[in-house]
């Protein structure tokens, strides 16, 4: 006679707890909004902060807790405004102060929290204080705000030291007296020199001013960079091995070094002082995860973008791994872990993840292979449904609702990224993820701009991929990503603990459970399909078409409702 046993349930290994508090930059959904390229009020052609305030209703709607805005203060726009000339006034191209009080107004009276991006680590080389410093002699204490170095009398022309500019080249540039200067970026992007308290001070005023105008808190540029080692030795290593996690970041005497962590104490006391839960996130490209921890003690920043999902391979063993690493070194600060797939560093998310195996490299390097569109966005849309399930806070990058892909096809003669012209075109750079946004199919310049100007040209597959072509109907990417936030919010998510169930080899599955109840996430990347067990109901599913088979690259959030 034959005993019928139960289905044996699978293991389970919780990986992370639940939220013990709840401020909203615990779990917040935060929108990063790039003002060039979001929308046009003025017919410039490039997008400006009445734009930005225009369409906040539709960042309220799509269910975003927060933005963060990309710089907009004045600037000569040698980065795309991550080169600053005056941190407490708006670029003109971007409109007044007056605009960004109303934006922070209008984004209040929605429910939305706004961050502003304050780029600490070099100003623009037409900042006053560089301007100053040029003016001044060698040795001065103007010349004290910023890296400069004498020149060898043997040999001037020798570098005083081998660091390279990120963005191709050298680190140093020489002054019109011949003295050299630093420059981590572009060479009109001079860093400054944090060891001068006058500097550390100037900071503080900038952040009072900006939360004196009431915004919720900043993301800080280049988080890891302002304090290089003593005696500015040799880098002892290659770029190529940093950016392969050969060596630990803060094995290069210019990255992540341990005294960067003053600053941020200093900045943590400010904001603590202010009404409100205001936060700092961190963009720190450093590893391994407990080096990345350490900006998010209870005492330094609340958040660090976390770029370990971003950088994933492809596959389901190295995101699980990347999802538990995240966990166990947040954890161990008692800080929220953050995911993102896309920003305006990176290629986009629907493209980059239409190159198959490890030519998926989030920066665009010399060689482009060519995408699969349709596989690029299928995984995007999974590998979102699969990060919006994750607790903690999420960052989305413009755009990346409607699908957008990377614009590879760009003239040489209208990219604007810096990287482009210091490789001398050996990379592209990043002007590919910051077309501007297409709103409506049928107006100029997709709705971007009133007068159809567009700094970067829109391609014209962006029509399809309109706001307006997607809003309201089932399927499109837009709803996906309404339903995924309205669920992450209705079934909480954001705290919930995470626990791994094995459900195959090539299958990431988990189940977050919160006070709602258990929902299950599901992400197959096999080859075959997955069997959804009868008894489990699709809250929201990457592909429309899953009923009850999850077929490769596509994900799912289940819940028992008989339960
Ligand atoms: C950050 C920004 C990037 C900028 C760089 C220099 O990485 O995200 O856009 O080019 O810092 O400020």
């Amino acid at each position: 006679m034959s005993e019928s046993h139960p289905p044996r349930p699978p293991a389970r290994s919780p990986v992370h707890a639940a939220a013990a508090t709840d401020e909203w930059w615990r779990s917040a959904v935060i929108y990063q909004v790039y003002p060039r390229s979001f929308a046009d009020s003025d017919g410039d052609g490039v997008g400006d902060l009445p734009g930005i305030t225009s369409r906040l209703s539709y960042l309220g709607e799509l269910g975003a807790d927060a933005v963060w805005i990309s710089p907009f203060f004045v600037s000569p726009q040698a980065d795309g405004g991550y080169d600053v000339a005056d941190y407490c006034d708006v670029d003109p191209v971007f409109g007044t102060l007056a605009d960004a009080d109303a934006l922070i107004a209008r984004a209040h009276e929605l429910g939305l929290r706004v961050l502003v991006d304050l780029v600490p680590n070099h100003t623009s080389d037409k900042h006053p204080w560089f301007l100053a410093a040029l003016a001044a002699t060698p040795g001065s204490p103007e010349r004290d705000w910023y890296i400069f170095r004498d020149p060898d009398p043997a040999d001037p022309e020798r570098l005083p030291n081998n660091w390279p500019s990120v963005f191709g080249g050298p680190a140093w540039s020489k002054a019109p007296d011949g003295q050299w200067y630093l420059h981590l970026f572009d060479s009109g992007q001079p860093d400054l020199n944090w060891e001068n308290p006058r500097v550390r001070a100037a900071f503080l005023d900038i952040l009072r001013f900006w939360l004196d105008r009431g915004v919720d808190g900043f993301r800080v540029d280049v988080a890891h960079g302002m304090i290089k080692a003593p005696g500015l030795p040799d880098f002892a290593h290659t770029a190529e091995d940093l950016q392969a996690g050969v060596i630990p970041t803060h094995a290069a005497p210019f990255w992540d070094q341990d005294r960067v962590h003053e600053i941020y104490r200093s900045w943590r006391q400010l904001l603590e002082s202010y009404p409100g839960e205001r936060a700092m996130v961190a963009e720190a490209w450093v590893q391994p995860h407990d080096r990345l921890a350490r900006y998010v003690r209870p005492d330094e920043h609340h958040q660090a973008f976390n770029f370990a999902i971003l950088s994933s391979a492809w596959s389901a063993d190295a995101l699980r791994t990347s999802i538990t690493d995240s966990f166990r070194a947040n954890d161990s600060v008692g800080a929220p872990t953050t995911w993102v797939l896309s920003n305006h560093d990176v290629i986009r998310h629907a493209t980059r993840l239409g190159w198959v195996g490890d030519e998926a490299t989030p920066q665009l390097g010399t060689r482009v292979p060519t995408p699969n569109p349709e596989l690029g966005l299928r995984r995007a849309r999974a590998a979102t449904t699969l990060l919006l399930a994750l607790p903690g806070g999420a960052y989305l990058y413009q755009g990346e609702e409607l699908g957008l892909p990377e614009v590879l096809e760009l003239d040489a003669h209208v990219r604007q990224d810096p990287t482009f012209r210091r490789t001398e075109g050996a990379v592209l750079g990043r002007d590919g993820c910051r077309v501007p946004i297409p709103w409506e199919r049928h107006a100029p310049a997709f709705g971007f701009s009133p007068s159809g100007q567009s700094w970067l040209p829109q391609p014209t597959g962006f029509g399809e991929l309109a706001m307006d072509q997607q809003e309201g109907v089932s399927g499109s990417t837009l709803e996906l990503y309404r339903a995924l936030l309205a669920t992450r919010r209705s079934r909480s998510l954001g705290t919930g603990a995470l626990a791994f169930v094995e459900l195959g080899e090539q299958v990431v599955a988990f189940d977050i459970t919160s006070e709602v109840g258990v929902t299950h996430v599901v992400l197959n990347l096999g080859v075959a399909d997955w069997p959804i067990p009868a008894h489990l109901q699709i809250l929201v599913s990457s592909s429309p078409t899953v009923t009850d088979r999850l077929p490769t690259d596509c994900a799912v959030w289940l819940a028992d409702h008989s339960a």
